[in-house]
């Protein structure tokens, strides 16, 4: 699933004309993108098209009159129009570009478009007359001069009889234009990529679980600033303690196998990273009940078997991520363990950290990583999980743009 607008906050403003009609469409398109939507119908908006239709696709209440008191104390316009990451009016009618033009604020919609300090789109809708009148066509050059962004409307039938430009663009065409808008920018902008993250647990029976000290936030931290650079950003989280990092889509699980079937579905994924203490066993059978102690009070006993190994998995993978980042978690004899392991494993890049107690890497907020890649070895200082995150992406970031120029070269 695609969700290039998860935690985005729309604030959807319908103005009064017929192409109101297509508001829950275009709803229903940023919502499928993840985005929370938030409309307020205008007093001819809802002409058009009704409340309670807008506040069923968006799951929110719907705005409607400036001097609604309750809605007043819950939220104001000026804090309606702030809660938003972008402003959408669709349809924008010229009476409303005109109204936006020169500032008037004497309704809901005009009151919260002048308030805003957000960024601001809207798709346009009237007859062609109107839209290529000169009056509309300054008030709109004013608009784009106070840095609002016009998505064009369409030329054709439209339902006054006429036909020209004056249809409002389409709902899945105004959806991608607020998702460009939305979208972060920077060096990673179009990457797909795949972190996994924390423990797993193993479940022995419905209570208990076999699982290990990982706390997760390294692998929080990097998909955080990954997602920061611009990629489409997936976190498959075992289970841990911490928030959902800001931009980025977590799916969360339990065992070995859900983290295993998780990323696979994940594929293709330009970038991986895995910083998951995946259990390298689990129970070969988990009981369905709780399991007793013996009479004789002699221990049972476990039998295990192996896990999948998820990033050998990748590896080995015909839809392999272009760069697959390793981590190894040791206690004794690192930088050995972690050139075995490089040369095993077959990833592209391998961060290595001594995890023993006396160190407080697992659960604590800083670590000391040996980075290897096929050519070169380097040792970090001690860091910040964050300043590990920041580091390694920006190394993420000069690695395809680097790739990018030679496959440009190459192409000549
Ligand atoms: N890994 C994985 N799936 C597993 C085990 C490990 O994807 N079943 C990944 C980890 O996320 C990490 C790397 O493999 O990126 C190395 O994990 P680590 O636990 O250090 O090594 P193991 O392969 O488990 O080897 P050992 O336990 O013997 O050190």
């Amino acid at each position: 699933m695609s969700a290039r607008l998860l935690n985005k906050r729309i604030l959807l403003i319908v103005g009064g004309g017929i192409a109101a009609y297509k508001t829950p469409e275009l709803v229903r398109q940023l919502v499928k993108e993840g985005a929370d939507v938030q409309c307020l119908l205008s007093k001819s908006g809802s002409e058009f098209v009704t409340a309670l239709t807008l506040a069923s696709v968006s799951g929110n209440k719907v705005y409607q009159n400036l001097f609604d008191l309750t809605d007043e104390t819950e939220m104001g316009h000026i804090q309606l129009s702030r809660n938003a990451d972008l402003v959408l009016v669709a349809p924008a009618t010229a009476d409303l570009i005109a109204k936006m033009a020169q500032g008037f604020a004497n309704d809901l919609a005009s009151t919260t478009l002048l308030a805003t300090d957000k960024p601001v789109m809207i798709a346009p809708a009237m007859n062609v007359r109107m839209w290529l009148h000169d009056a509309t066509q300054r008030n709109l050059e004013t608009l784009k001069n106070d840095g609002i962004t016009i998505i064009n409307p369409n030329e054709g039938d439209m339902a006054c009889g006429e036909t020209g430009p004056g249809r409002m663009a389409e709902p899945v065409e105004i959806m991608e234009a607020v998702a460009q808008a939305l979208m972060p920018k920077g060096p990673l902008k179009g990457l797909k990529a795949l972190i996994t993250a924390g423990p797993t647990h193993e479940p022995i029976d419905p209570i208990r679980y076999i699982a290990n000290r990982s706390s997760g936030k390294q692998g929080y931290a990097i998909a955080e600033a990954i997602a920061v650079l611009g990629a489409e950003t997936l976190l498959v989280s075992g289970p841990v303690n911490l928030p959902d990092p800001e931009g980025v889509r977590v799916i969360r699980v339990e065992t070995a196998l859900e983290m295993a079937a998780a990323c696979e579905e994940a594929l293709p994924s330009q970038i991986a990273i895995m910083t998951a203490a995946v259990a390298d066993w689990r129970t070969k059978e988990s009981a369905q009940e709780k399991i007793k102690k013996n009479t004789d009070n002699t221990p049972p006993s476990l039998e295990l078997t192996e896990n999948p190994d998820i990033l050998a998995g990748l590896v080995a993978h015909t839809l392999r991520p272009d760069l697959i980042v390793g981590f190894a978690a040791e206690t004794e004899q690192v930088m050995d363990h972690a050139r075995a392991k490089f040369t095993r494993k077959g990833c592209d890049w391998l961060m290595a950290n001594n995890v023993s107690p006396d160190t407080g890497v697992m659960g604590g907020d800083f670590n000391t990583i040996h980075f290897l890649t096929q050519t070169s070895e380097e040792s970090w200082e001690m860091l910040s999980k964050q300043d590990v995150a920041l580091r390694l992406a920006d190394k993420i970031a000069d690695y395809f743009l680097e790739t990018h120029k030679l496959e440009k070269q190459e192409a000549r």
